[in-house]
């Protein structure tokens, strides 16, 4: 069926807009807006598994990435994860008492797939995390958690990623529920979090807009970019240098902020942005000594934080992006928004082909 813009230039500008209705519907299919609890979920027994291997490429390996630590730190579930190319070919050890949980949009990554074959012949329980529902990788799952994302036409992923999250954060609560390391009182407090995610994310994709267009024209002037984050901004910053490389061909990398220390610190210059990507959390003051390195080195920061973090930082920046405060299992997704802004009215001001970038494809169907 088609699909088209609307009002936007492109389906990525779209696709990022249309984010706190997609996730409020997806949300809708895996927690009680009344109740306030995750609703059942047929397929995997969270309860009867040893632990988890995530496989998915790109950007859908990312909120596999950022489910880790959660299903780690909500459900005590330990987590093994890949990129699908690499797990595929591994030979790591895998037994039917552990559950395998497949990320894509498409579902018919082959990489992912191939991963998906493997462990479905080591007998383990399969799960997808899918948009396209109708999908190879779907099809072959015993369970399928579907995103609920809608049509999505931009190559560089932004709804799916955040619906992906929106699922994955759901899924560990209910692991968590199952396995009895989280209580009914903590499952309320976080699914209430989620479910007034939507109403943030609209905030944020309004209040942040005419600052980050701003922005954008001063970073396309640069070669290179840093982001930087711990806890589950780390897998953020590397969606983030994604992202931007993917779409305004400026070279980005991420990195975990205390791996700072263990090579990038040298590249820092006046030359070099570093987008440092820090709720007011529990690694907060971690990642301000990180930045604090930054800017002993001459380093501009882009500093993506929340109200607290701003009041508590006493840094000089290029820019300082301010979001509400939020609850630390929302936080991923409502700072994914400003990371896409970036990346794409950069790539806007560069004049690329923000839907269609050169030599990328939507769904790699081929090793
Ligand atoms: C390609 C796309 C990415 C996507 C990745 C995985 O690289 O350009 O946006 O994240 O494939 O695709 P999948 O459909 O498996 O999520």
């Amino acid at each position: 069926f088609m699909v088209d813009k609307g009002n936007h230039r492109h389906f990525m500008e779209k696709e990022i807009h249309e984010q706190p209705e997609v996730i409020s519907h997806a949300l809708s299919h895996y927690v009680d807006f009344t109740t306030n609890k995750v609703t059942t979920q047929p397929g995997i027994d969270f309860a009867a598994v040893r632990s988890l291997a995530i496989s998915a490429c790109g950007t859908a390996y990312l909120a596999g990435l950022t489910g880790k630590y959660w299903f780690e730190r909500y459900a005590r579930l330990p987590v093994e994860i890949d990129v699908a190319s690499e797990f595929r070919y591994r030979e790591m050890p895998l037994s039917p008492d552990q559950a395998a949980l497949f990320i894509s949009q498409s579902g018919e990554t082959a990489d992912t797939l191939a991963s998906l074959r493997y462990c479905k012949a080591e007998g383990l329980k399969i799960g997808a995390v899918v948009n396209v529902k109708e999908s190879t990788i779907a099809r072959e799952s015993d369970a399928v958690f579907p995103i609920l994302a809608g049509p999505e036409i931009g190559v560089a992923s932004t709804k799916a990623f955040t619906c992906q999250l929106a699922v994955l954060a759901a899924l560990s609560v209910a692991a968590g529920r199952a396995r009895g390391t989280v209580s009914e009182a903590e499952e309320i407090a976080l699914v209430k979090s989620l479910i007034e995610m939507p109403r943030i994310m609209n905030r944020v994709l309004n209040a942040v807009q005419p600052q980050i267009e701003n922005l954008a024209r001063d970073l396309s002037r640069y070669k290179d970019v840093l982001y930087l984050g711990r806890g589950t901004s780390y897998p953020l910053a590397l969606e983030g240098a994604l992202k931007l490389k993917e779409i305004s061909y400026i070279h980005a990398e991420g990195y975990a902020a205390g791996e700072l220390k263990h090579g990038p610190i040298a590249l820092i210059d006046e030359n070099m942005p570093v987008i440092v990507i820090a709720p007011h959390d529990r690694f907060f003051e971690k990642t301000i000594s990180n930045m604090q390195e930054v800017a002993a080195r001459g380093g501009k920061i882009i500093f993506i934080t929340d109200e607290k973090g701003a009041a508590a930082s006493k840094l000089a920046t290029m820019a300082t992006i301010v979001l509400p405060n939020v609850d630390e299992i929302i936080a991923p997704m409502v700072f994914a928004l400003p990371i896409q802004l970036l990346a794409y009215h950069t790539a806007v001001f560069m004049g690329t082909d923000v839907d269609q970038p050169r030599n990328l494809a939507k769904s790699v169907t081929v090793e």
